[in-house]
């Protein structure tokens, strides 16, 4: 008999067949997410667990599947997992990196041109009917190239957006807390600076950390207040980086020039402020949303929990402690 194993959401076919070749795979039948309950109701039984980056992979939820081997984050974020617990409880967790990378980090910088250049302000405009003509001052906005690039995150999101800007000619800054390797940062030709002084020195800042309890609100009034008034702030990581009340507040008194969000503190809840300001772009949590990466994304997570079905060690294992 085929192990079980339930996927949280409706995945792409390919993947989804991979999964079926070596378990008795469960779908949510539902166009939504699962609540908390539901997953908890379907999990005995299950030997895995495809989960989304929505999904409160907590410790009720790892404690209600008896037989659980591993949960697969559909996402390469894993801020929603307990791994603390799942490795006390010696279930494996896995996340989907690298597959995303450039998708996330072409994202990125869409956003970042976008709220510079006014693109989705100037395409209100446009369908609005109000262009009557060539105008000298028609939506004026601010250059790109040149100009300087904070990247607080020097990871391989940060890294990929970082990439992208040396092709506009910018200039680099990163803060990590991690050491970044000497042959990626002489590539990037970027240097290092305090986050008070990557904030005040740079015209972009574009953020690419993890969120953890050492990240949540990293950006917040104070640092709002350190940036140029004319610079802008692009956030495709995980929404509670930033206080978003500081940020609306940021944007109301005009400490910074505007905001590319893909993420929000309280998604899909968004501030309501920011719905009149033109001078913020915001898409909903697409960094990762093109046809060939979401389902690169799905085979990562199935091949982790075909590797845990097997016995084997899964690819991308976030606890390795438990194999210990
Ligand atoms: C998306 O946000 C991810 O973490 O994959």
């Amino acid at each position: 008999m085929k192990p079980k194993v339930l996927v949280s959401r409706t995945i792409q076919e390919r993947p989804l067949a991979l999964l079926r070749e070596h378990a008795e795979v469960i779908v949510n039948p539902h166009d939504r997410s699962m609540t908390l309950e539901e997953i908890i109701a379907e999990l005995p039984g299950k030997a895995a667990m495809m989960a989304m980056g929505g999904d409160p992979v907590n410790e009720r939820l790892l404690s209600s599947g008896k037989e659980l081997k591993i949960v697969a984050n559909n996402a390469v974020g894993f801020n929603n997992m307990d791994v603390e617990a799942a490795t006390r409880l010696k279930i494996a967790l896995s996340n989907t990196p690298d597959v995303l990378t450039d998708t996330t980090a072409d994202l990125s910088f869409a956003i970042m041109m976008a709220v510079a250049r006014r693109i989705c302000e100037a395409e209100r405009f446009v369908r609005a009917g109000k262009w009557v003509g060539w105008h000298p001052n028609l939506l004026l906005a601010s250059d790109i190239h040149g100009k300087t690039l904070g990247v607080v995150g020097l990871g391989r999101i940060g890294a990929a957006v970082a990439k992208r800007a040396l092709g506009f000619n910018m200039k680099i800054l990163y803060n990590d807390i991690r050491k970044v390797e000497t042959g990626l940062i002489d590539m990037l030709r970027a240097q290092f600076m305090p986050l008070k002084d990557l904030l005040a020195n740079s015209d972009f800042v574009t953020l690419h950390v993890p969120l953890s309890s050492e990240t949540r609100h990293l950006i917040g009034r104070e640092e709002l207040q350190q940036m140029k008034k004319t610079a802008f702030l692009i956030n495709a990581s995980r929404g509670p980086v930033v206080d978003e009340k500081a940020l609306v507040e940021a944007l109301q008194k005009g400490w910074i020039a505007g905001a590319g969000l893909d993420v929000f503190e309280w998604e899909p809840k968004v501030s309501p402020e920011f719905m009149t300001m033109d001078n913020v772009v915001m898409v909903p949590h697409i960094g990762s949303a093109t046809f060939a990466t979401r389902e690169a994304m799905s085979f990562t997570a199935a091949k982790n929990i075909i590797a845990a079905l097997k016995g084997e060690i899964p690819p991308n294992l976030l606890n390795p402690e438990i194999y210990k």
